[in-house]
């Protein structure tokens, strides 16, 4: 059917003509498209059906019949050739640490190990694996380990709160957590194993943790549960049996859950699959970057996000790639610290994320001066809208005019690029994510779901045909996945974001249109940040909204109602502050609290959120219509008491 020719023309793509062809060819004949995509991985059996789907429950299975491990796509078939091949350069937080290589065959070895210690532990294919890990390399083979044996991970950031973690390790019933004493993150120390012994309390399923040494700062090792990493690979080797073979997986079976918010309170688990997600990050990586062996490859992100799973882990490796992979944070011990890495392992490709762009650029150019970054080729940005200013900084001060930005839209649930620039072949425009990559089929919606066909329109945007990285259902309630993406417009899936499409057909993605915050490239649920507000004892209610933030995109604007607080009302912040952390994490502490009598709600009790994102903006010149509000006198007080 396809051919070794065809295979090369769809993921190396050299000019804008080829692009405009390979994606006409992937709307005409999307099956015969995908198939030949998915025939450059190994399988351990080929594919009955390319695709089967419907939008309505939605049901979408591809390569039914199919099936492989993921880790032989990533790991086993590069061992042969380029097995010396360097697969993870690892960077310390402490730039006067060693760094380490690991190599696809030391990387290989170790996750067959680390396999061989989660089997040891009783893990078995289909259970679910909690990882709560810093950014070492340990934290990859965790990840991989589990894909190895079939066990679905479910990695938590570590920002997160105990809580957190519980309501996550509760919802997908996990037996095992992977973690750590702790982790280094700048000139802070994250307690890990402590925090998970608070979520532990409430998660009567786990059965044993597992707990590398990182920071070797005191832990609780709890006989009969908690066990050392090191000693379980000790036995490992002891037993004599280095390699671990590889699962076999139906391509529809679950590869991991992914937890993300949405604009109800529960954060949601995103499910993706084994075949349709290996396929689509290892083709989008390789397309988008038109990323060729030998290059060096920076992601910023950590493993506990989407863009980690797909572009640390899963994507570059089964490409073959070589990714540095960095445990700290890009302004330790000094502002420059990313430059120094990009200088040290000469990275050609450097995909990063708008806010750290824009915190860096606060430093002035200075850091960047002395710096030499003639080794990169191609930049990446990914998170949220990259502001014009932040894109030419990045072209100027950091590509020196010569690098293509890659900026990629997409989503927790799309798994990988959706709208994307090709490198060195789609023309950029700054602030625009540019045109969809072959196989993405995006449309534009009025509030009706009616199509707004044309160019220069704004309208919802929606995919109107599947594609193997999309998610298949949030874990333990397939209604949900339905009510929150298929249900909105029939027959679509619906990303949550506005989006406007200019005269050429190009596509800027514009922001949230639900109550969803974009912070520091991260997603808030406003009414997730309310619950932890109101579990604070004096708070009657809240509301949050967005307002703009220089740095960080978008920032927490809390006006919270609060009658019996501290005579001092900087104390109560603090506790409020607290008490978010304490219920969330770090990542959602509101950076504004607003106290009022009352909040702005229409007769029928629903909040007015427009009026409290107009104050929150600083915009009360016009507050539009406020004659259908219960008290509009409450109105005059949150404009005065704006902070
Ligand atoms: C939301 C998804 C995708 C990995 C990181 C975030 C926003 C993401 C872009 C971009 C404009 C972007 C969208 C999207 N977003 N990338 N290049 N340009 N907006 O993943 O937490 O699932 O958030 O981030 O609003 O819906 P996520």
């Amino acid at each position: 059917m396809t051919n070794l020719r065809y295979q090369f023309k769809i993921m190396k793509i050299t000019s804008f003509d080829q692009y405009k062809q390979v994606y006409k060819h992937s709307v005409e004949q999307p099956e015969e498209f995908w198939a030949g995509i998915a025939e450059t991985f190994q399988w351990k059996k080929k594919w009955d059906k390319v695709l089967e789907w419907n939008f309505k429950e939605p049901n979408v299975k591809w390569f039914q019949g199919g099936k492989l491990n993921i880790t032989e796509s990533c790991l086993d078939r590069h061992l042969e050739k380029d097995g010396d091949r360097a697969a993870i350069i690892w960077e310390p937080n402490d730039p006067k640490d060693e760094h380490r290589v690991l190599t696809y065959k030391q990387l290989h070895e170790k996750v067959c190990q680390f396999a061989n210690v989660l089997k040891n532990n009783g893990a078995k294919k289909g259970d679910r694996i909690c990882i709560y890990m810093p950014m070492v390399p340990e934290l990859a083979i965790a990840v991989l380990a589990c894909a190895r044996i079939g066990a679905i991970h479910s990695v938590v950031f570590g920002g997160f709160s105990a809580q957190s973690i519980a309501d996550r390790i509760q919802d997908a019933s996990c037996n095992i957590v992977i973690t750590a004493d702790g982790s280094f993150r700048g000139n802070k120390e994250v307690p890990l194993k402590s925090i998970i012994d608070d979520a532990l309390v409430q998660c009567p399923t786990v059965e044993r943790t597992i707990v590398l040494t990182r920071t070797r700062t005191p832990v609780a090792m709890i006989k009969g549960r908690d066990v050392w990493w090191e000693d379980e690979i000790k036995k490992v080797e002891t037993q004599g049996n280095p390699s671990c073979p590889a699962e076999e997986m139906d391509a529809e079976d679950m590869l991991f859950i992914l937890y993300t918010s949405g604009s109800t309170g529960k954060p949601k688990g995103v499910v993706h699959t084994c075949g349709g997600y290996m396929v689509y990050t290892g083709y989008t990586f390789k397309t988008a970057f038109q990323y060729e062996p030998g290059e060096v490859y920076f992601c910023t992100a950590d493993i506990g996000w989407i863009t980690g799973h797909s572009y640390i882990a899963y994507g570059p490796l089964t490409q073959g790639a070589t990714s540095v992979m960095f445990e700290g944070i890009p302004t330790y011990p000094s502002p420059g610290r990313l430059w120094e890495i990009v200088e040290k392992f000469k990275v050609n490709i450097l995909y990063t994320a708008p806010t750290a762009i824009r915190s860096l650029m606060s430093f002035g150019d200075d850091v960047v001066k002395n710096k030499d970054l003639s080794s990169l080729t191609k930049l990446g940005s990914v998170g949220e809208p990259i502001n014009e200013e932040a894109w030419h900084w990045f072209d100027e001060k950091i590509g020196h005019g010569n690098c293509p930005i890659i900026d990629t839209w997409w989503q927790t649930e799309t798994g990988g690029f959706m709208i994307s620039p090709i490198a060195n072949v789609t023309p950029l425009k700054p602030s625009f994510a540019t045109l969809p990559l072959p196989g993405v089929q995006p449309i534009l919606v009025d509030e009706y779901g009616k199509e707004i066909e044309g160019n220069g329109v704004n309208g919802n945007l929606c995919i109107k045909f599947p594609w193997p990285g999309m998610l298949r259902t949030t874990y333990g309630d397939h209604e949900r996945c339905r009510t929150t993406y298929f249900s909105a417009y029939e027959n679509l899936y619906f990303t949550g974001d506005g989006c406007m499409r200019d005269e050429n057909g190009y596509y800027r993605i514009t922001g949230r249109v639900d109550d969803v915050l974009n912070v520091s490239g991260h997603r808030i649920g406003t009414a997730e940040v309310e619950n932890a507000i109101n579990m604070h004892s004096s708070v009657v209610e809240s509301a949050v909204v967005g307002y703009p933030h220089d740095i960080k995109g978008q920032g927490v604007y809390a006006f919270v109602v609060c009658p019996n607080k501290h005579e001092d009302d900087e104390l109560t912040r603090k506790d409020i502050v607290m008490t978010v952390a304490r219920i969330i994490g770090a990542i959602a502490k509101p950076d504004k609290i607003q106290f009022v009598s009352g909040l702005p709600k229409t007769r029928s009790g629903k909040i007015m959120r427009r009026i409290l994102r107009k104050v929150a903006e600083g915009d009360t010149s016009n507050l539009g219509d406020t004659s259908t509000l219960l008290d509009p006198a409450v109105v005059d007080e949150i404009k005065t008491g704006a902070l």
